[in-house]
């Protein structure tokens, strides 16, 4: 008998659509579909409630839909205003059995265009299990698992634990950003409703497991300061989530971004890169293989060499502002384009960010311009903004500013999500099913897993692997079935 259950998505009649969409997807994700046949009758999920925020894409579906056949209970929202696929979310929501009249698979909140405010209360919608628990006639209320992008899930149940301690949420400061400001709104209704919501929720919670390099981030720094309050997995830093997603998922999914944005020939232009980090790498590869000339800029040393070794120019951007056609920041750092740089650039060069927040570009400085009627934003499509600036020069912004590849284009491409996703079901996996092998802290997944992944993917790219004789494995002092590499190997 179908539960009925509440959920905001744009439009469930897009549900066939997006079903379609899915079906392909999986023929492109062995490595979910692997972990669905090895896990589909063990359920090693069984009893998990995932509390999900993550873009609500096609291939994001198929990660939710494997937790679900792995026996978990999901509840989902997009970790971004813009990359939710409407199809994707409906599909999701109608599950694979369901009709639009009778859906019957998972609560998902998200749709693409979401505000700031609507965001912050769909994230708040994944940790409400007070239907579900009065289904199951259970008392909790709350997820036991936490799968992030970015962080933004965890932080709510951090903030909301910080400020039932204090018993106040604090006053936002003037420096404040707008959207802190709207945390601070949605935990002070939570805290007038009840003292210890987030106390519960955390209690209950065995852990997060967290998608990408900012969320990361943020996740070591609560565990240096002292303050996390749950065992976290970085699932990022496994290699085939890493050196595959965040380089070969770019490399694919900017180039889609601008020319589903703009259209324009990128061959003979110069672009420039801020950061050559993973994601930084996948960028400029792209780029010089479409035939723009590419220039990179670093603080890295390391790094900075790395990139003039590949061939790239290596710069400040100020240096070289004013011959700049495509911009595009790549940091995960705040404040890496100025509004002095914006200014500086040619008359309709194109600005786009692929990390994860919308601090790298200074978005606040050029919306300071347009509040004082020194610029004014004209909107040339949907996450297409003209930006026309005192100098009398225009800059094209692509999805105000946040991740374009998502906003402007469809993400990563299946095949590439595989990999990362079938890292976030093993992850998750390990902190619901042997909670005492991960203590409070920020953990890894064994490199016999890693290992795994990619080997779940060899098969459907034609890849024989090389079988070690043991005479080999003995020279090597390691074990014929992996782990093939000390953990301080690179890659
Ligand atoms: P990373 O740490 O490998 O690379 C970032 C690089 O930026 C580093 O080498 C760092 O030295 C450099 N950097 C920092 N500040 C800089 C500055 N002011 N100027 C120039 N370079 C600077 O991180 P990764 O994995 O490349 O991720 C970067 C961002 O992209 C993160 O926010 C991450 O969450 C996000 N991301 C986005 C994806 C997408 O689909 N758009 C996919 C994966 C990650």
């Amino acid at each position: 008998t179908a539960v009925s259950f509440s959920y905001r998505v744009a439009d469930l009649g897009l549900a066939e659509a997006g079903r379609h969409q899915i079906r392909l997807a999986e023929n492109e994700m062995p490595g979910l579909m692997a972990l669905r046949a090895e896990f589909g009758e063990s359920k090693p999920l069984a009893g998990a409630r995932i509390a999900g925020s993550l873009h609500m894409t096609v291939q994001t579906a198929v990660l939710i839909e494997t937790l679900v056949a792995l026996g978990a209970q999901v509840r989902w929202a997009s970790c971004n205003i813009f990359s939710t696929q409407n199809e994707a979310a409906a599909a999701v929501v109608v599950g694979p059995t369901g009709t639009v009249e009778q859906p019957a698979g998972v609560p998902v909140f998200a749709w693409k265009g979401e505000t700031l405010a609507e965001y912050w209360e769909c994230t708040e919608e994944i940790f409400d299990w007070s239907d579900e628990a009065t289904a199951a006639g259970e008392t909790w209320s709350g997820p036991n698992m936490i799968l992030d992008d970015g962080g933004d899930a965890t932080l709510l149940v951090h903030k909301g634990v910080e400020f039932e301690k204090a018993g106040r949420v604090p006053e936002a400061a003037d420096t404040e950003s707008a959207e802190f400001i709207i945390v601070l709104d949605v935990l002070r209704r939570s805290l007038d409703r009840s003292s210890d919501r987030w106390t519960r929720i955390a209690a209950d919670l065995r852990g997060v497991t967290e998608e990408t390099t900012t969320g990361v981030h943020r996740l070591y720094e609560l565990a240096r300061d002292g303050k996390l309050l749950f065992p976290a997995m970085n699932v990022n830093d496994s290699v085939t989530k890493s050196k595959f997603d965040n380089v070969y998922g770019i490399r694919h999914s900017l180039p889609d971004g601008l020319n589903r944005a703009t259209d324009v020939l990128m061959g003979g232009k110069v672009a420039f890169v801020c950061g050559y980090g993973d994601v930084g790498k996948g960028a400029a590869e792209a780029l010089r293989g479409q035939g723009a000339r590419v220039i990179v800029s670093e603080i890295d040393p390391i790094n900075a060499l790395q990139a003039a070794m590949d061939g790239f120019q290596v710069q400040r951007l100020e240096n070289v502002i004013g011959d700049i056609d495509i911009l595009i920041t790549a940091t995960g750092n705040a404040g890496v384009v100025s509004l002095d740089s914006i200014l500086g650039l040619k008359h309709l060069a194109i600005i786009a960010n692929v990390g994860h927040f919308d601090n790298e570009i200074d978005m606040a400085g050029l919306e300071g311009l347009a509040a004082s009627g020194q610029a004014e934003r004209i909107e040339i499509k949907p996450q297409v903004h003209e930006w026309r600036l005192p100098t009398g020069r225009s800059v094209l912004v692509l999805s105000e500013g946040r991740l374009m590849n998502l906003g402007n284009a469809t993400g990563h491409p299946s095949f590439v999500m595989s990999n990362s996703f079938s890292n976030q079901v093993l992850a998750q996996i390990e902190l619901f099913g042997s909670p005492e092998s991960y203590p409070v802290g920020v953990h890894v997944l064994p490199k016999i897993l890693d290992e795994k992944v990619a080997r779940l993917h060899l098969a459907a790219l034609g890849v024989q692997l090389t079988e070690l004789s043991p005479a080999q494995a003995d020279y090597l002092g390691i074990n014929p079935a992996g782990p093939y590499k000390p953990d301080h190997y690179r890659y």
